[in-house]
């Protein structure tokens, strides 16, 4: 198989990490040469396995990867949109909303629907790593027999029979394609209802629910006098439409409350990525927000 090794380190008195990637390589391959009588080749772009060192001032520590692509990646996203969240992300916002699978969910600017999938996830006990793929599928000790009974055992405990009520809207006709594409991956494709418009011009799917949302924000899509402008009127159409629902905004534009002129019962701190953000809670009631 082919193999990869990196090195990191804190307070090391090595300076040539590079260096150290290469005896370490130079090591695995002399293993099995000496054992096996065989080399494995190194493949930087897409290895089987990849080979971690890790040093401090004292210590080295040789780690194997059993994960392969970073755990976020659940495997359905099939896109390259502008701004998706990571995934383990848009899970998280869904369990800070504290929704419940009862309730009405509406993504209304949902770009790649991340946030709508994952709340189906959700609500259908779907296991999150069930459609990608992990390093340790490759380890010559992996029982592929047992692997497949848990992966078996994980689609039983899927709950198709619920039927949760998830709504997503975008703007961006490219947007609710790529939403599509992803849920179809997972032959879910009939659990959320898309519409592609404008939201400050459509009315809400139902009289209460919950919005998650995660906005246009200045530091990656739109620049932030547009927004200046779209606050207000986001803040008038959730006045105007969505009494009784609880409503979720991500945006690393901390101005925002401001020029919505609503006050937050919640605004609590998230990075997405470097980015530092906030996540505001709006609970709306008839006429106001509380
Ligand atoms: C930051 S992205 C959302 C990304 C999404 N959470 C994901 O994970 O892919 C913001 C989205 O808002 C959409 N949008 C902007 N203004 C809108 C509007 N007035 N109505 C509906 N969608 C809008 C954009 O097309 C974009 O897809």
């Amino acid at each position: 198989m082919t193999i990869k090794l990196s090195t990191s380190a804190i307070n090391c008195q090595l300076k040539s990490l590079n260096f150290i990637s290469l005896k370490a390589k130079d090591a695995v391959c002399d293993y099995f040469m000496d054992n096996y009588q065989i080399r494995p080749n190194v493949n930087k772009q897409n290895p089987d396995i990849r080979i971690l060192n890790f040093l401090n001032q004292h210590e080295y520590s040789i780690y194997i990867d059993t994960s392969g692509d970073t755990l976020f990646k659940r495997g359905y996203r099939k896109d390259k949109l502008e701004a998706p969240l990571k995934e383990n992300l848009a899970s998280a916002l869904v369990f800070l909303s504290n929704w419940q699978r009862e309730e009405t969910l509406f993504d209304p600017m949902c770009g790649s629907g991340t946030i709508v999938i994952e709340a189906l996830m959700k609500a259908l006990n779907i296991a999150p790593g069930l459609f990608r793929r992990f390093a340790f599928e490759k380890f010559t000790n992996f029982y592929q027999r047992d692997f497949d009974q848990l992966k078996h055992q994980a689609k039983l405990d899927i709950d198709k029979s619920f039927k949760p009520l998830i709504y997503a809207n975008d703007i961006d006709i490219r947007a609710i394609k790529q939403a599509k594409l992803n849920l179809s991956y997972m032959k879910l494709g009939e659990y959320i209802k898309f519409n592609n418009n404008d939201f400050l011009k459509i009315k809400a799917p139902d009289v209460s629910g919950v919005i998650i949302s995660n906005l246009p924000y200045g530091v990656r899509l739109d620049d932030l006098t547009k927004l200046e402008k779209f606050y207000p009127q986001l803040a008038q159409h959730l006045k105007n439409n969505y009494a009784n629902w609880r409503c979720y905004f991500l945006s690393g534009d901390l101005r925002m409350p401001k020029l919505m002129r609503l006050k937050p019962s919640k605004k609590i701190p998230i990075f997405n990525g470097s980015i530092e953000c906030r996540l505001f809670e709006f609970i709306m009631v008839s006429g106001s927000n509380r």
